[in-house]
């Protein structure tokens, strides 16, 4: 049934073996930094690299600062954290995302609450927002926003750009500020992504990156945290133990985190940044090759929305129903390709089927049709 997606995939990728879901390319100065670093015996906690890799991303992002994490959950925990989330508190995100978004919400002792994406961004929906907020909560004198069934207090709102496509987040920026929440961006998927020709990860208080090995680009495992000054400081101070600086002594003044990120990663991830135009280049031209191929199929190319430039991470088609979507999921996979469904709706995940939420109606179709297709870089297309 799906002969020519099968034919055309093959095509592209020049091979018969397995096609992966996403593949890194390593093809510019990665070895020669690695092998600096190893060189050096700054392999560790301490290094220019990391020094280097935080300016450059705040510099491509526009971020004010940068702050490396060994990894994105990491850096949206403590972004969490710095958003003023603890224990008891709610936080709005989205059903329709990677668990880590929610891991990161209940290490802070907060609960999430779902509310729908858009079928069109596959992010967060700022109408869904305003709907459940006006239904379920309240602001105080004190400038909190409140549940009105039992006072729980709304602190933060994690709205993720789900593929790379950027999620509406002018409209949760107007929301959010209506409602006094604190907006973090998960932008793990979304680097390179602009929303009206600014970045994604810099609309909200704080926003976080990832750069597993699967992402646009890898530093084998790392993350970054976007932030203004003050709370950079803040984010540098927690993840590096909460240690104040002294020549030699160990004072450590409040309970931090070994979250750093090592030398030797961010030396892999200075190399792939000086490719990171390229690459956004090179999958947006993959979209565009995927897009005329199902112009006139029954399968939906996902494109980005209005206003935006998307990074392409992760090409997606929306089937038409989920017997279509086991289809293709079956087929491609028997012949080697790699296809996957999109997450399981986060409410249908035992640990956080208990918490609140709004009509999921959106996330619940997108749930029944969305199939990932492969979408490493081709080295051809890259610029
Ligand atoms: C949406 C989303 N949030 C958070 C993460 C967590 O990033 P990491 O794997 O670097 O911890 C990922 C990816 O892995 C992700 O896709």
């Amino acid at each position: 049934m799906f002969d020519s997606l099968i034919d055309f995939i093959r095509e592209q990728y020049r091979s018969n073996e397995f096609i992966p879901l996403h593949a890194p390319v390593f093809s510019g100065r990665e070895r020669e930094f690695v092998t600096e670093t190893i060189a050096s015996t700054f392999v560790s906690s301490v290094g220019a690299y990391v020094d280097r890799f935080e300016s450059e991303i705040a510099s491509f992002t526009g971020a004010p600062r940068a702050v490396a994490t060994v990894n994105g959950t990491a850096a949206l925990h403590i972004a969490l954290q710095l958003a003023g989330v603890e224990r008891g508190d709610l936080v709005i995100t989205q059903p329709l995302s990677f668990v880590a978004t929610c891991n990161a919400i209940s290490y802070c002792g907060a609960e999430p609450v779902f509310v729908d994406v858009d079928r069109h961004t596959m992010g967060l929906s700022a109408v869904a927002t305003e709907a459940w907020l006006v239904e379920h909560a309240l602001v105080g004198d004190d400038y909190l926003c409140r549940t009105k069934a039992d006072q729980k207090i709304i602190r933060a709102c994690v709205p993720m750009h789900t593929f790379g496509h950027p999620v509406d987040i002018e409209g949760l920026v107007d929301v959010c500020a209506r409602w006094c929440i604190a907006i973090v961006e998960d932008a793990a998927e979304s680097l390179g992504s602009l929303y009206k020709g600014q970045h994604t990860g810099v609309f909200g208080l704080l926003g976080t990156l990832s750069f597993n090995g699967n992402k646009i680009i890898t530093t084998g495992g790392g993350g970054m945290i976007l932030a203004n000054e003050a709370l950079a400081d803040r984010a540098k101070h927690l993840t590096t133990t909460a240690k104040t600086p002294h020549p030699y002594e160990y004072i450590h003044d409040e309970v931090g985190y070994n979250y750093r990120l090592p030398n030797l990663n961010a030396a892999l991830g200075c190399a792939q940044l000086e490719q990171l135009d390229k690459f956004v280049g090179a999958k947006r031209a993959l979209a565009s090759r995927y897009q005329d191929l199902l112009r006139d199929s029954p399968l939906a190319f996902v494109t980005e929305p209005v206003d935006c430039r998307s990074n392409y991470w992760l090409n997606a088609v929306i089937c038409q129903d989920s017997l279509q979507r086991d289809a293709l999921l079956n087929e491609t996979n028997e012949h080697g390709v790699m296809t996957r469904p999109v997450w399981a709706l986060m409410n249908h995940l035992k640990m956080y089927s208990h918490c609140r939420r709004g009509e999921l109606i959106n996330s619940e179709w997108l749930e029944a049709r969305v199939v990932n297709l492969p979408s490493s870089i081709l080295p051809e297309l890259i610029p």
